[in-house]
């Protein structure tokens, strides 16, 4: 995936991101209010050196103090001074405890030493901070004061010994006025970054796992069949299944292209007995059927539509024509083709599925269902049949072998590609003879572009090829054969 197909499928799944913020933000947001206050409250102390007046002494006590002022920081949280300080404030802690809320730093070439102390309460924060400073003067000042130096001015119990460095506060601890943690905006910040890099996260593992085809250039690419035309997804279709015979909208507008494609793609032997079908259901099998049905119908081509899909007939539905009877009544011998085919507008032909029989597949792959199928393609010059799906039941294999091409219906951004190429091996497997694909239910782009027009570009002719010598048999009409009985 590259990246703009990846903001495509960011842009897709949107409502993945938007719960991945929400709840990245809401944790962060319950974190800051759930979390405790931590203050934090700063002392800074200056290192002097006791030298003479003069510049010489005066830059080696400089030298001394920058030298020294590193180790002093590393002073400021061992024992001798947290224990001190723990007794001294009756703190409820444990010096190591506290030496870990200490921070000390020494900035390079000062002779400053920095001490920061975090704590629940602000006040209790500077208290802790002034007292550590005072007791890590003392530890200093003691540690530097030198013990019985051989020819030194030391003399006993006078207190003469002096240390050489004076540690001073240069800024006492104040109680912080606001707490240094939580804080609002920046947790806040780091919710939505954290939630729109988790939604990217899962965005990419969805589209890692998800094996649908979501365009007619993957499915091309992986069926390795034409496409035929791309239907566009129209939240009408379900209310109006038909489109109008002389409507420019994109669907019918798909539908003369299935048509042309069809008629284009198969010159030289075009096929007669053309089956609709799909790997699952609800890909648009039975929409496709009707609508290219009617598009035949329309450019003048003598077509039956036969509603084969005997698990759940809807053809008859489609159109508001009786059920009843239809190819079961004929494949059963209670009625000739010519008593139960239904004409509706445009000239087209419909055979309804007649009553569901509790055996379809049997049925389906009769002898006497062949003969039923030519039989139409006598009478019509295209007979165009609309099935159940190929994995869920062995009802249309059998059917497809007896027409002589099929059309693989694939949903877009729904059929996985396992379930396409599942139903075009089980075609293969029996021979059949698959024309193309037809991509259905897809996503149209602002632009009302929705893939690549190929063949589409061609106009639609009013006369179909399908007409042509090749397609039509000895002794057959045209369009007058329909409904003939
Ligand atoms: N182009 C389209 N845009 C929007 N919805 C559509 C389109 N084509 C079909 N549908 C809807 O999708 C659903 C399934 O369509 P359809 O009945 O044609 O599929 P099917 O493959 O024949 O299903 P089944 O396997 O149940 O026979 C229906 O509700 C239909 O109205
Ligand atoms: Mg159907």
């Amino acid at each position: 995936m590259d990246l703009h197909g990846f903001l495509k499928a960011l842009a897709r799944r949107w409502p993945t991101v938007a719960v991945c913020l929400v709840l990245a933000v809401g944790t962060a947001l319950a974190a800051t209010s759930l979390g405790t206050s931590v203050y934090e409250a700063r002392t800074q102390l200056f290192v002097a050196t006791r030298t003479g007046q003069d510049t010489a002494q005066l830059s080696l006590g400089q030298s001394f103090s920058q030298a020294r002022v590193q180790s002093y920081a590393e002073i400021v949280t061992t024992r001798q001074v947290t224990v001190p300080v723990v007794k001294e404030l009756g703190l409820r802690t444990t010096p190591e405890e506290l030496a870990s809320r200490i921070t000390a730093r020494a900035p390079l070439n000062t002779v400053l030493i920095d001490i920061t102390v975090r704590d629940a309460e602000p006040r209790r924060a500077a208290r802790i901070a002034n007292a550590v400073a005072e007791r890590f003067s003392t530890v200093v000042e003691r540690l530097e004061t030198p013990k019985n130096v051989p020819g030194s001015q030391r003399k006993s119990g006078t207190g003469a010994e002096t240390s050489p460095v004076s540690l001073r506060v240069t800024q006492e601890a104040v109680a912080p006025a606001g707490p240094v943690s939580p804080r609002p905006l920046l947790n806040l910040a780091a919710g939505v970054l954290a939630g729109l890099l988790l939604g990217a996260g899962v965005v990419a593992l969805r589209e890692t796992l998800d094996t649908t085809l979501k365009t007619v250039e993957a499915l091309s690419e992986f069926a390795e069949l034409p496409t035929l035309a791309t239907i566009p997804y129209d939240k009408n279709a379900p209310k109006q299944p038909l489109v109008a015979a002389d409507g420019h909208s994109r669907r019918a507008e798909a539908f003369r292209k299935l048509r042309t494609n069809l008629q284009f793609s198969q010159v030289d032997d075009p096929p007669r007995i053309i089956v609709v079908t799909s790997s699952v259901p609800g890909e648009g099998k039975t929409n496709t059927a009707v609508n290219l049905a009617l598009s035949l119908a329309e450019a003048g081509v003598a077509t039956c539509l036969v509603d084969a899909d005997l698990r759940r007939p809807c053809v008859a539905p489609a159109f508001g024509l009786v059920r009843d009877a239809g190819l079961t009544t004929v494949l059963i011998g209670q009625a000739r083709i010519a008593d139960v085919t239904q004409e509706v507008a445009g000239g087209l032909s419909v055979l309804a599925s007649g009553a569901v029989p509790p055996n379809p597949t049997e049925l389906l792959a009769s002898a006497r269902m062949d003969e039923v199928l030519k039989e139409l393609a006598d009478r019509y010059e295209v007979v165009i049949v609309d099935t159940a799906p190929l994995l869920p039941v062995a009802d249309t294999v059998g059917l497809a072998s007896l027409a002589q091409g099929t059309l693989l219906v694939v949903r877009a951004a729904r059929t996985r590609r396992d379930q396409v190429r599942a139903a075009a091996e089980s075609l293969e497997r029996v021979g059949v003879r698959v024309l193309g694909t037809v991509f259905s239910m897809a996503s149209v782009s602002k632009g009302g572009r929705y893939g690549y027009r190929s063949y589409g570009e061609l106009p639609a002719p009013r006369t179909s090829v399908l007409r042509g010598k090749a397609a039509m048999p000895a002794g057959t009409g045209g369009a007058g054969g329909a409904g003939e009985g």
